[in-house]
């Protein structure tokens, strides 16, 4: 089993360290760690964002386990040596169309949502975003107008697009409360038309699950009013970047949320993937030990059962962050005064007790 790891930069390296340590407690028999750049720092250090030293590392591995990028020192770069062009680099050269990014809230923590606690209690969501195409991927580019500079980005989906992001959806709401909701803006987006008429094609072999569509402004609306009625949500990169965000907040902080990125490709262990938290490199926090590891940890946890096949492992992870988050080890993010370092200590202590 070969892991390769890719901290970044900002709190990257920071958080996953941690998760290093948790993976490094689990002494997993015949696993081989490897490390390189990315991101800002691979720019320092070798030109470029994703160097091919990187991206091959990436590709001879089972599973990438990604920290974050983004450094305020390269933001007058050109765009295609910007840190966030890696990550851009990483989903579409592995071929990574499928984002799962679980939201569920913690007993114990409610007080921390920005919801009310009745109603941050009820989160058990899972987004489901298409992660290869939308507007991050189109066409794109500057020219004059006569309202001066005009910058565009062309939105796209094509059926074979959405048909297989939709498989994703409906196959993880079986093995949930088999609730997929389908998110779009089709009243007003080309992309969204063809989007909608695609799932509702695919639901047709899925008729244990129940399909309902929302617009995304809705749909927005609809999650900080009562998230408990989300099961799993189907949606674009775009509206699915900025909806696992809100529900981040929902239950209480971005540091929590983890992520799997995953494509078709199959290795003897499982599928492979690229696992990272929802979050970025927090350049305002970076440095200071007050990064939550909690969303790098549980995507640890991902990456075990998703890509290696231990599922086990995976679960105790998650019952020991479980522990840790409802106990009074708390980051600045949660109202705590507790360190990275610390949190990190009292999930390996969890650990411990589990064993
Ligand atoms: P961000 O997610 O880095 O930070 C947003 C806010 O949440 C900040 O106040 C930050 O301090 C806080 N925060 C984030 N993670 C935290 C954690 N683990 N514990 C405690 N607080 C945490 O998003 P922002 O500020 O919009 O972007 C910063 C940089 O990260 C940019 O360069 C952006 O492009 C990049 N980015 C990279 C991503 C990736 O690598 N996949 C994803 C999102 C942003
Ligand atoms: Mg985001």
């Amino acid at each position: 089993m070969k892991i390769a790891i890719l901290p970044g930069d900002g709190i990257g390296p920071e958080v996953t360290e941690q998760a290093r340590r948790v993976l490094d407690v689990l002494s997993l028999p015949g696993l081989t760690l490897f490390e390189g750049d990315v991101g800002g720092i691979a720019y320092k250090r070798h030109g470029h964002p994703l160097p091919q030293e990187t991206l091959d590392m990436a590709r001879a591995a089972d599973a990438v386990l990604f920290g974050a990028v983004g450094d305020p020192e390269c933001d007058d770069l050109p765009r295609e040596h910007r840190p966030e062009q890696a990550i851009l680099g990483l989903r579409s050269e592995l071929g990574l169309f499928a984002n799962l990014r679980p939201a569920a809230g913690y007993p114990g923590l409610e007080d921390m949502s920005s919801l009310k606690p009745e109603v941050a209690r009820g989160i058990d969501l899972l987004v489901v975003r298409e992660l290869n195409g939308d507007v991050y991927f189109g066409d794109k580019g500057e020219r004059d107008s006569d309202g001066g500079r005009e910058g565009w980005d062309a939105m796209s989906y094509n059926e074979a697009e959405v048909r297989r992001i939709a498989h994703t959806g409906f196959l993880a709401a079986q093995k949930r409360r088999k609730r997929l909701t389908s998110v779009d803006k089709a009243n007003v987006l080309e992309t969204s038309r063809i989007w909608r008429e695609t799932v509702i094609e695919v639901a047709a072999e899925y008729p244990d699950v129940e399909l309902d569509h929302m617009y995304v402004d809705n749909a927005a609306m609809q999650m900080v009013r009562s998230p408990g009625q989300f099961d799993v949500i189907l949606t674009g990169n775009l509206f699915g970047d900025i909806l696992s965000d809100q529900a981040s907040a929902c239950v209480g902080s971005i540091g929590l949320l983890a992520s799997a990125s995953l494509g078709e490709r199959q290795t003897e262990y499982g599928t492979f993937g690229l696992y990272e938290p929802i979050h970025g490199s927090a350049p305002d926090i970076a440095g200071q030990g007050k990064a939550n590891p909690i969303a790098a940890i549980l995507s640890l946890a991902m990456l075990l059962r998703h890509s290696l096949g231990r599922e086990t492992e995976a679960g105790r992870i998650e019952r020991a962050v479980s522990t840790v988050v409802a106990s009074d080890v708390r980051g600045a993010d949660l109202g705590g005064t507790a360190s990275t370092g610390e949190i990190g200590d009292a999930v390996l202590r969890a650990l411990n007790a589990l064993a």
